[in-house]
């Protein structure tokens, strides 16, 4: 049947066409339906880009105050769900956690299940979006031991999520908004970025018309190791690792263009696509000089990651290769002065990319040219041979 081409890793193989995001990687440049990545960071939030992708235009202040509206209308968790949480051992990666949760919206919100039902859609659009911050902060009260809080439905999206993850029902919850706005403006950074492995999983998983829930939790999945959303804690562990060590920046940087040990990457380094500075890091390196430099006692770990990014960028090997830093470098540092723990970082990433992946699995299932996503293979395994009965093995 014709010729079978192999591309591992689909480095250059599209796997459809897309209205939302566009992205140059050799200029450095990023875009949600047209909009630079600079201009929305600066003068949009979180909320309005997530609807620029998912309906495709800016929103007007009326359509704006419906999507708030109707996503703050449905933060709270059927009630046994919030007992589902009961069941995961303490110790949990919060990631396990999140996937499970978002698989399980399914069995509780089973009237938006159809793909092909544009008003089921919206409603299970409205509930990803609502319902995200609420299980994100729920699987980290559960590993720290404290009382789930109910969503407040008077606070903005990020305020309600920083409340229900730090606060207690003892003493009222202090809101920085410093803390908000950058918040606001990662989550907002993480929003899209095309077809990356989450987003293809959750295209290739919908592309057999699963729900919307199905088809997110396994993009939550893709998420979850080290080599994509997994990075921003990679990052962190890294440069503590070399802080224990004695902080020695060049003697960790000749290990990794060592090669001896394979998994010894530059985390945070690198990219599929862009092959120049990934504007996304720049504007959260820019984000985490304010955050940290705000600080009474500075992180050291921020003068080590400076430090690791100027040897990288100057040095033949990383040079060579295109290697610069991708948005899961500083935004560790931030997460970390906000005071969340590192299991919690990629979590983080999820809330952020929620709205891309809801667009783009929005984008597919509308798209008349979707087919399932099933890819070929080049078999090189035996011919054909007799079985052999066990007795003669
Ligand atoms: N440190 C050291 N060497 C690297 C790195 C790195 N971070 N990234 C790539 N290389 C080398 C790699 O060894 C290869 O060298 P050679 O040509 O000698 O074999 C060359 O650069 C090309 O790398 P590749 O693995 O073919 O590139 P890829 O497009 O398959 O991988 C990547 C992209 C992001 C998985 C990779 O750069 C990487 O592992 N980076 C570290 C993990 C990371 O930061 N991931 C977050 C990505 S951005 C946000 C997200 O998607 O979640």
């Amino acid at each position: 049947t014709g010729q079978v081409t192999l591309d591992t890793g689909f480095v250059n193989t599209a796997s459809c066409v897309s209205s939302i995001t566009y992205i140059d990687g050799d200029a450095g440049i990023l875009r949600y339906r047209g909009y630079p990545i600079e201009q929305l960071a600066e003068r949009s939030t979180f909320l309005e880009s997530s609807y620029l992708l998912i309906h495709g235009e800016l929103p007007t202040p009326a359509q704006l105050e419906d999507f708030t509206s109707r996503i703050q209308h449905h933060t709270l968790l059927h009630e046994e769900m919030r007992r589902f949480f009961d069941g995961f051992p303490r110790d949990a990666h919060p990631m396990a956690v999140l996937s499970s949760a978002v698989s399980a919206l399914s069995t509780f919100y089973q009237d938006s299940l159809n793909p092909f039902d544009q008003e089921q859609v919206e409603i299970s659009t409205i509930r990803l979006m609502a319902k995200v911050p609420t299980i994100a902060s729920y699987a980290y009260k559960k590993a720290i031991g404290q009382p789930m809080l109910y969503p407040d439905n008077s606070l903005g999206y990020v305020e309600n999520f920083l409340r229900m993850t730090f606060g207690v029902p003892a003493t009222p919850y202090e809101i920085d908004p410093v803390a908000v706005k950058v918040l606001d403006m990662l989550l907002l950074l993480h929003a899209d970025h095309e077809q990356n492995c989450s987003t293809s999983t959750v295209r290739l998983v919908g592309s057999s018309q699963a729900n919307l829930f199905a088809s997110v939790s396994a993009g939550v999945n893709a998420l979850f190791g080290p080599l994509h959303g997994g990075a921003n804690q990679a990052v962190l562990e890294m440069l503590q690792v070399i802080r224990e060590d004695g902080g020695d920046v060049a003697k960790f940087v000749s290990r990794v263009k060592d090669k001896k040990d394979t998994a010894t990457r530059l985390m945070g380094f690198g990219h599929r696509v862009y092959k120049n500075y990934d504007p996304r890091a720049a504007l959260v390196k820019k984000a985490a000089q304010e955050v940290l430099g705000r600080m009474a006692k500075p992180d050291p770990l921020l003068d080590l990651a400076m430090q690791l990014e100027e040897i990288a960028l100057s040095d033949e090997y990383f040079v060579s290769r295109k290697l610069y830093p991708n948005v899961d470098f500083y935004t560790g540092l931030i997460y970390k002065a906000m005071g969340f723990p590192t299991t919690m970082f990629t979590v983080l990433f999820a809330l952020g990319r929620l709205p891309g992946w809801i667009a783009q699995w929005r984008e597919m299932i509308n798209d008349p040219e979707t087919k399932i996503g099933r890819p070929r293979q080049v078999y090189i395994g035996y011919g054909a041979r007799d079985y052999a009965p066990i007795a003669g093995r």
